[in-house]
């Protein structure tokens, strides 16, 4: 089956439809992952679809990639037009190498590449720009309102090289030989264009490792992470993520805006603490993630219930308090993160954890408010997670047929 006729079937949704159905059933029913995502490009030439990898369940792997372009900013001096050229070379090439692999398989598309004799495992790219990319280019007037600068946070721990960049690329798959050898393929058909800043292999529980493959994962706190998100192929996850129309710059239409965050998380100290405590960080049970004093994971988070004593069943600094929407003016956002590992720093310190990734319509009212409460608030969990990386892209919308990812902004 073909992208543009997977993408095509039956949903007549047009910029409504922010899902990718086919995603989630594969993932859901333990089925082997040979679906092919949608494309870069929009299937019937309409602006303002979401691009693949920002709704529908995640592959288990994602690299995330921050790239600069090189000769952008101070370095080299090129003019703004150069910038924007080289910008678009890069994105059209993005786009076109996007479509293959997702039309023809990354086997197919990758002759002589480790995906030979592998399925297309759902192998999704997703491309952003940054601010910094669109200051570099000369595009400051274009830049939306929502792609202002994050804030910063009482609680931040940032280290320059895990921030910024002026190009985003997401390369998620089901495999992670099939999402590596994409990546090497995107990079060499930037040519020299960009050099990457820096970069996450993220990774999530596999399907076939799961007893069941439809519950929600958990992180490396061992937490089951992602429960209170705006449900699947609801209106409210609609909302929360796409840009409407009207709502900035017409090139964001349709799109959505991602916020990164690496956070480190001090994995010793939370496993040195007992399983009670650990519970009442979070305001949820471990074993089912259910809010406590309840019984389902699903059950809707109640702050104001009381125990006998008469204590707040979710303690006052616990996460799911400070992060609600109750809290936060209604915040919302799709919380789609990978874990990362990658091992021990020089120094002895564990370097893994949570790349957080929120996709949301403004970041202003979703992901920097509610961080500003966790951080202000005093959010239990503070004690075990440094954030050490930060970075916020504008994702625009899928391409119009024979276009390219961005083009409305660099043309
Ligand atoms: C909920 C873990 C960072 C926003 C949760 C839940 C867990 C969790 C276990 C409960 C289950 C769920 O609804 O998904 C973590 C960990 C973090 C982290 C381990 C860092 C390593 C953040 C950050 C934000 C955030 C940085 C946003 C600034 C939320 C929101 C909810 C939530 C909005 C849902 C609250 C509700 O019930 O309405 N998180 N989180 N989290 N988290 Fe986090």
């Amino acid at each position: 089956v073909g992208a543009a006729a997977l993408i095509g079937a039956g949903t007549g949704l047009g910029a409504g439809e922010v899902l990718s159905p086919r995603a989630d059933t594969a993932a859901d029913t333990g089925t082997p992952p040979r679906l092919r995502m949608s494309g870069a490009h929009a299937p019937d030439g309409g602006p303002g679809r979401l691009q693949t990898g920002i709704t529908g369940t995640p592959p288990a792997f994602a690299h995330v990639l921050a790239l600069d372009l090189a000769g952008s900013g101070g370095e080299g001096g090129s003019s703004a037009a150069d910038t924007r050229e080289r910008a678009a070379e890069v994105l059209r090439a993005w786009t076109a190498a996007a479509d293959r692999l997702h039309e023809e398989g990354p086997a197919a598309a990758l002759p002589g590449a480790p995906s030979a004799g592998l399925l297309p495992a759902s192998l999704g790219v997703t491309a952003g720009l940054g601010a910094s990319l669109l200051a570099a280019a000369g595009l400051q007037d274009a830049r939306p309102e929502a792609m202002a600068e994050l804030p910063s946070f009482s609680t931040d721990a940032l280290r320059e090289e895990w921030c910024g960049g002026d190009l985003l690329l997401q390369v998620g798959a089901e495999d992670p030989v099939v999402a590596a050898a994409a990546v090497q393929h995107l990079l060499g058909r930037a040519g020299g264009r960009v050099r990457v800043r820096w970069s996450v292999r993220g990774f999530r529980r596999t399907a076939a490792a799961a007893e069941d493959p439809g519950a929600t994962p958990r992180n490396l706190m061992g937490q089951i992470d992602g429960t209170n998100n705006p449900a699947p192929e609801s209106p409210l996850l609609q909302r929360t993520v796409q840009v409407g129309r009207g709502a900035g710059p017409e090139w964001m239409a349709g799109g959505s805006y991602l916020v990164v965050r690496r956070i480190r998380m001090l994995l010793d100290d939370w496993f040195g603490e007992d399983v009670g405590h650990r519970e009442r960080v979070i305001g949820r049970d471990l074993p089912t993630g259910a809010p406590l004093g309840q019984q389902r994971a699903g059950a809707e988070v109640d702050l104001t219930a009381r125990d006998a004593e008469g204590r707040p069943r979710i303690p006052e600094h616990a996460h799911i308090r400070l992060a609600s929407p109750q809290n936060n003016l209604g915040a919302r956002m799709l919380r789609r993160g990978y874990s990362f590992d990658e091992g021990w720093r020089g120094d002895g310190t564990r370097d893994a954890g949570l790349l957080f990734m929120a996709w949301q319509a403004d970041p202003a009212r979703g992901f920097a408010a509610v961080q500003r409460n966790l951080a202000d608030a005093g959010d239990a969990l503070n004690e075990y997670t440094r954030h050490e990386g930060s970075a916020l892209f504008a994702v625009p919308p899928a391409a119009r047929n024979g276009g390219y990812l961005g083009q409305d902004l660099l043309e």
